[in-house]
């Protein structure tokens, strides 16, 4: 699989010899805040004095971990309380149950997480790494910090730091000096070069792109495409799925993964890195001052010599702008407290430090977050703020992807790989239509184009019977030993069912999913269509009055003329018996909503029947209201048929959640 193999080879990581009195920082990024984070606490313990290395998790090899002096963990937490991608295979090493209890005796530690409130297992990479550590015989030297990025991440930060350099400080015998330091200090250094990488103010220097080691398949030879090496994969088809009486517009997108390594099971995840609005990039460009056309490289200010390897580029700055930089979410505090050192007029100056200012939590997310303003944004109203181009560049972060349910089978359909995209624009506080970086973009997208992509690895897998079963890197549950039986038990469900031909001993599948929740469910009934083909087992036009497969869908649109999303297709498996019960919640077809959870309610007795059978259910989409309201009705229909009250119908729902039957893929 693309997502979980190992490099080759670690790098050598540059490091200070053992037991000097040094500081490591791990970080565990998705969208490298985790890695800014790391770069100011780099700075802050240079300003101090202790030697100090940063190391991305995915380039250390942990079996060096007990041999280290002091280690600090920076580290995200993403979906359903997983590690990052570069951070799974230390995550990996460290909770894996050979590790003997004192193997990590005596190293001092601390962490840091970055995670969401809103998101169910809020900071749990933190939070393991943090007991891991311990339960290993690691010494905490200052408590875990926990930030929280719906609301204060950067003052979460912050706050924990005033309490963690003093510890460390004492610990490490060195003098606390004041370590913050807000002013930004560049890292790097701009050099303009010609089309060969010469640069342009010194005939004597020559820059070079960073080498990009790609991971190889343990053959030594084949590509794995990951988030740092993603595939430029070929559109081949792009249709809308509304129909004509929408306002809105939402995308199949069909791309070509032939002959690549690539590969996923149905609820796997899509990464996507788009490129950014080209008027937007203008805009910036001629706000900026520069020439888009200008080749630029971004090389460490320690490199030095004839030929140098850049750390960014070399590469135009209007390309740059629009594939590399992310200017259109709202940027932190640390960005805007930056940008108030570039304008000598005195009010834009007061105002960006205090929005940036600790203190101004609600203002910063009022007018920053939540009227989603941009720093083309802020440029535009603070017009006296003139940042030179290089540290731009270095202050704003990377574009991130946007993940994506991939919306088919792998199987039923080699060599391509689907989306559903809905198209997203609003209007922003800054009264801008704000479209939506990566859905306009796919939008747009003919045949032919190139879109970078990569495949992310997800816990939402069909029943075992159909070959699903969970991945091994479970986070989601707290205690490693929780996981283990787990993933035992479904491997001894998986081995009983594939065993047997019989379809009445698969577990009835029940998938919720309204609006572009559907879509990991388009992919699971592709799959499902698949397997019993393959297994001949019945053919697919008996399946119909084949009672045993018991699939139920719920799904959720306003009007069928306006957003039923692939109707043609979900009638068609419904005619086959792919669906067994398919229930279509219209919310704006009548004066009263009607949405799926509501149809749930109306089927509570053959939910309850179906929940009797081993039902495993599924829900995908949106996590503020619409997945609460579904587990809210759940736990109604549980109470109703099997009595218990409100909390009996939690741990109810709870259980199903831990043995791998309620499953859910959903956003906010
Ligand atoms: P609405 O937009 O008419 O309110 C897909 O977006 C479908 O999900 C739409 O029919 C939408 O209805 C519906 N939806 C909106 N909020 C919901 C909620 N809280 N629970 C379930 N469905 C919801």
């Amino acid at each position: 699989r693309a997502v979980v193999t190992k490099p080759v080879k670690k790098p050598e990581v540059q490091s200070f010899k053992s037991k000097e009195k040094s500081l490591k920082i791990f970080f565990g990024t998705q969208t490298r805040t985790a890695e800014d984070f790391s770069r100011v606490l780099e700075k802050e313990a240079k300003k101090i004095g202790i030697p100090v290395d940063v190391v991305d998790m995915e380039l250390y090899d942990p079996e060096d971990l007990s041999s280290e002096y002091f280690v600090m963990f920076i580290v995200a937490t993403h979906g359903e309380g997983d590690p990052t991608d570069n951070a799974k295979e230390f995550y990996l090493w460290l909770t894996s149950e050979d590790r003997q209890p004192a193997s990590l005796s005596n190293v001092p530690f601390t962490v840091f997480g970055l995670g969401n409130k809103t998101y169910e297992h809020y900071n749990a990479v933190a939070r393991v790494i943090d007991r891991r550590m311990e339960e290993l015989g690691g010494k905490r030297v200052s408590e875990r910090g926990e930030g929280d990025d719906d609301a204060t991440l950067e003052e979460d930060f912050i706050h924990w730091k005033k309490n963690m350099w003093p510890s460390v400080c004492e610990f490490l015998g060195y003098e606390l000096k004041s370590a913050e330091d807000d002013k930004f200090v560049p890292r790097f250094r701009m050099v303009n070069v010609d089309g060969e990488g010469q640069d342009i103010s010194n005939p004597y220097i020559k820059v070079v792109p960073p080498r990009i080691k790609p991971k190889l398949d343990k053959d030594g030879k084949t590509v794995l495409y990951e988030m740092k090496n993603p595939y430029l994969a070929t559109v081949v088809e792009n249709r809308e799925l509304h129909g004509v009486a929408s306002d809105r517009s939402c995308r199949h997108v069909e791309l070509d993964i032939s002959g690549t390594s690539l590969s996923y099971t149905p609820g796997d995840h899509l990464g996507v890195f788009p490129v950014n609005d080209t008027e937007l990039v203008e805009a910036l460009i001629t706000r900026l001052g520069v020439d888009g056309e200008q080749i630029f490289a971004l090389v460490p200010h320690d490199k030095a010599g004839r030929v140098v390897e850049a750390s960014f580029g070399p590469v135009t700055i209007r390309k740059a702008l629009h594939e590399s930089f992310d200017i259109t979410n709202p940027p932190r505090k640390a960005i805007i407290r930056a940008l108030a050192e570039y304008t000598a007029v005195e009010e834009e100056k007061k105002r960006l430090l205090q929005l940036a200012s600790e203190e101004a939590t609600d203002e910063y997310n009022n007018y920053i977050k939540h009227e989603f303003r941009s720093v083309v944004d802020l440029l535009v109203q603070f017009p006296g703020v003139q940042p030179p181009i290089a540290h731009f560049f270095e202050l704003m972060p990377r574009i991130p992807a946007r993940y994506y349910s991939i919306s088919s089978s792998h199987s039923a359909t080699p060599g391509r790989v689907t989306i559903t995209s809905v198209v997203v624009n609003f209007v922003n506080g800054a009264k801008r239509l704000h479209n939506g970086v990566c859905s306009t973009w796919l939008s747009k997208l003919a045949p032919g184009s190139k879109v970078p992509i990569f495949v992310r690895e997800s816990h939402f897998r069909l029943p075992p019977y159909f070959g699903g079963s969970k991945k091994t890197t479970t986070t989601t549950t707290t205690t490693t030993t929780t996981t283990t039986t787990t993933i035992s038990t479904n491997t001894v469900i998986s081995s009983q069912l594939k065993s047997s031909s019989s379809l009445t001993k698969c577990p009835p599948i029940i998938m919720i999913g309204p609006g572009t929740g559907l879509a990991p469910f388009r992919g699971f009934l592709q799959e499902i269509k698949f397997k019993l083909q393959q297994q001949k087992s019945v053919e697919i036009a008996e399946a119909a009055d084949q009672p045993a497969l018991n699939t139920k869908v719920y799904f959720g649109c306003r009007r069928a003329d306006v957003d039923y999303l692939y109707k043609e297709e979900i009638e068609l498996y419904k005619s086959e018996g792919i669906i067994r019960d398919l229930s279509v919640a219209y919310s704006r077809a009548i004066d009263k909503k009607v949405y799926v959870q509501h149809k749930l309610l109306e089927d509570s007795l053959s939910i309850w029947e179906a929940l009797q059978q081993g039902a495993y259910i599924y829900v995908c989409g949106d996590a503020r209201n619409m997945a609460k309201s579904v587990q809210q009705t759940l736990q109604q229909i549980i109470r109703e048929h099997g009595g218990g009250d409100e909390n009996a119908s939690q741990s109810y729902i709870d259980d199903l959640g831990k043995s791998g039957r309620y499953l859910q893929d959903v956003w906010f």
